[in-house]
């Protein structure tokens, strides 16, 4: 390990000994001490006490501005007072769950219409089943049964698409063609065996798989922005190109807007890009922290939804208490002012960023879009995973560790997931932020 990092991992775990503690005792219940994977690091993680608007706490008392915000989804911040304010009128007065349709389903549902141009809407619970549905929808409908996904695009944890989302360079083989790694023991060949991966900003890369397989590609699902590998965009044309090729093929094009949705615009990257897909999947900032995900087509498409030949079920879903809050998230604090007002504060930050990293000559690229930005330490512009993967992991490491211990938390420990600007960040939590960078950007030269 480099010293710099040695010491702001050694000062990091000098200032946390109660998330320490915390972790020793988690880990004889709970798997790793974690309640989701990503959320293990080296050489704990961080126990958080609480969290308000941009602020969150960890069991010492150490203080950060929040720019992880629960990997992108608190574009409103931690607990609102409009969300806690929705929360407690529905749980007082209403209840939380009927399992029998309710008025908040279809006042969602028209705000979201009027954002990405889709009429018909389901709801679930997270991202993971919302791309889930999505695909069986598109393979309802078209009659067919392959997937395309692409390289380094995360759909959520099914296994039908945990496939070559964390792979090594060297499991990837020739650049103009996408390879099949599974992301875990667990997921046997036969359960991705209707995948088929692609390689991003690469249609040759896609036409060769619908060449290869004539009329029997259901759908081709990406992430209209690699939120998770740095924040890469598709090159000018290849979104229109893709759906092109897809409806050329009697495939349809799905959006995992699960990160993208309502950030990048109102009407998440459909809105940004100007693409229409043929269903659009959205989760994250839909329910200020709340979990809910939906799934979003025309109405032809979801007939098949609506007359129940394709079946979208759950005891959970379109739970009321959370789609209660989604309304008034979409309808009083997702305004147009306070998206112009995030996107100012997050151009701030991302030329922040890139002026700092010109004036100390450092080997690092700024990507940015919307409320979301992200450094990572390679001199390869990013084009696709492969790019992503040059990626010194050390030197982020050692980026998020510095700012930490510096009162900033940047983004997810775990490297290449974009920061968010909400809409309670001050531009004095940005200066602060390009303040801590400007302090340690002398070590990564
Ligand atoms: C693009 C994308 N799709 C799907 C998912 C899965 O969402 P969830 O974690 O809510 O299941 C994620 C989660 O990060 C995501 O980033």
């Amino acid at each position: 390990m480099n010293s710099h990092l040695q010491n702001e991992v050694d000062e990091w775990v000098a200032r946390t000994p109660r998330s320490a503690e915390a972790y020793r005792k988690a880990c004889t219940n709970v798997p790793g001490g974690v309640g989701s994977n990503f959320r293990f690091m080296e050489p704990y993680p961080m126990f958080v006490s609480r969290a308000r608007g941009s602020r969150i706490f960890d069991l010492d008392g150490n203080e950060f501005i929040d720019f992880m915000l629960s990997m992108g989804s608190l574009l409103v911040g931690h607990s609102h007072p409009a969300v806690v304010k929705a929360i407690t009128e529905q749980a007082s007065e209403r209840g939380t769950l009927y399992c029998i349709p309710h008025v908040f389903e279809q006042e969602v549902a028209a705000q979201l219409a009027a954002r990405f141009g889709q009429a018909m809407w389901r709801f679930v619970n997270s991202g993971t089943e919302a791309t889930m549905t999505a695909l069986r929808i598109a393979r309802g409908y078209t009659g067919k049964k392959y997937i395309v996904k692409f390289e380094g695009h995360y759909h959520g944890h099914n296994d039908q698409t945990l496939v070559t989302t964390s792979a090594l360079l060297r499991q990837l083989g020739r650049g103009d063609r996408g390879v099949k790694v599974p992301a875990s023991q667990g997921i046997p060949e036969e359960t991705y065996a209707l995948t088929l991966v692609a390689v991003f900003n690469n249609l040759e890369s896609v036409k060769a798989l619908f060449n290869e397989r004539p009329g029997q590609i259901a759908a081709v699902i990406c992430e209209p922005v690699m939120m998770d590998c740095g924040c890469i965009e598709a090159e000018p044309g290849f979104f229109e190109a893709l759906r092109d090729l897809c409806h050329e093929n009697g495939a349809l094009l799905i959006f995992d807007e699960v990160k993208t949705g309502c950030k990048l615009a109102p009407g998440g990257a459909t809105e940004h890009y100007g693409i229409k897909p043929d269903i659009v999947c959205v989760a994250k900032a839909l329910a200020g922290g709340l979990p809910l995900g939906a799934i979003g087509a025309d109405e032809e498409i979801m007939e098949i939804v609506g007359n129940g030949s394709v079946i979208q079920v759950g005891t959970f879903g379109a739970n009321p208490l959370v789609l209660s809050v989604a309304n008034v998230v979409l309808r009083d604090l997702l305004t147009p002012e306070a998206y112009r007002r995030v996107f100012e504060l997050n151009r701030m930050l991302v030329d922040g960023y890139r002026a700092i990293v010109r004036e100390h000559r450092l080997r690092a690229q700024v990507n940015g879009v919307g409320p979301n930005g992200i450094i990572t330490f390679t001199d390869r512009p990013l084009k696709s995973y492969r790019e992503f993967m040059t990626a010194d992991e050390e030197a982020f490491r050692l980026y998020w560790f510095a700012m930490m211990n510096r009162g900033v938390m940047p983004a997810h420990h775990y490297g290449g997931d974009v920061w968010t600007v909400s809409i309670v960040h001050t531009r004095e939590d940005i200066e602060t932020h390009l303040g801590a960078f400007e302090r340690i950007a002398p070590m990564f030269r």
